[in-house]
């Protein structure tokens, strides 16, 4: 268990009623044995992002960038959700206002039982035909031959997660922005926050007056504009916190 102390605020809050935002990033993931991005040996220190998160390399190399995330999916695939996914989606059950904005496109959230999410960055299971634009789930871990194709017009399909150089998803975005400025407590958990315009929702809900805590073994660029940091790891953490505010872990309780 995470020696952590959380504040008697943040514990009031974790039981209270008002609207709750939880925004995640690819540290949520890292007790699940899933690299981050920017950490020691995290996937941008041995691959350059532009080779194979662009639309431009895309274009150029479809089978290449294809290897790269077929490879993020088998990896995906065989990995579990932590006792950090299981938290929030346990934070999810008491039913109050909530929601879940996640930059992570590994699908473990939802395997925990997260249901009021926002998919910020997309997702590696859903899969978006070049030439219609239209989406579909697929769940097989390893697609062969590569790049597929669409089934219905034979154009190749592209990953449906968000690349550099590309907008958000806008109604995701949207949903999140609004949850920020209604919510009464943010938990912000495992991101860098240093990717726009993700990392402008805890400034945004911290200007509409609610309570942001961090919680990452780290300092970032926001530690120092929120009301608390809990420096640790979120699946000791998350499991913590819901201790200390009588919150049980298993759904169904
Ligand atoms: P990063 O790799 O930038 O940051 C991961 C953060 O997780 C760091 O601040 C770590 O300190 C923290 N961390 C590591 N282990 C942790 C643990 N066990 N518990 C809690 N925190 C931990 O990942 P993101 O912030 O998610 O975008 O990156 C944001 C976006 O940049 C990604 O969605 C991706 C990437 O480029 C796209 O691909 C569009």
């Amino acid at each position: 268990m995470a020696s952590i102390a959380p504040s008697p605020r943040l514990v009031a809050l974790l039981r209270g009623r008002g609207a709750v935002l939880v925004l995640t990033g690819a540290g949520v993931s890292r007790e699940s044995g899933i690299a981050t991005f920017r950490d020691g040996g995290g996937l941008w220190e041995g691959i350059d992002p532009m080779t194979v998160a662009t639309p431009r390399a895309f274009a150029a190399d479809p089978e290449l960038v294809w290897r790269f995330y077929d490879e993020r999916r088998a990896h995906a695939a065989a990995a579990q959700p932590n006792p950090a996914h299981h938290a929030i989606a346990a934070l999810e059950a008491t039913r109050r206002p909530f929601l879940l904005a996640t930059q992570n496109v590994d699908g473990l959230h939802e395997r925990a039982g997260s249901r009021a999410l926002v998919r910020l960055h997309g997702s590696l299971w859903r899969l978006r035909c070049t030439a219609e634009g239209t989406e579909h789930d697929d769940p097989t871990p390893r697609l062969a031959p590569l790049p597929p194709r669409c089934a219905a017009c034979g154009a190749m399909l592209r990953p449906a997660v968000v690349w550099f150089e590309e907008p958000l998803p806008m109604a995701e975005f949207d949903r999140a922005e609004r949850a920020a400025k209604a919510a009464s407590l943010v938990l912000v958990v495992g991101t860098s926050s240093l990717v726009y315009p993700a990392a402008a929702l805890p400034l945004t809900a911290l200007a509409a007056g609610a309570y942001v805590a961090e919680i990452n073994p780290e300092p970032t660029p926001l530690t120092a504009s929120v009301r608390e940091h809990l420096p640790g790891e979120a699946g000791a953490v998350l499991p913590a916190l819901l201790a200390a505010a009588g919150i049980p872990m298993d759904r169904a309780a």
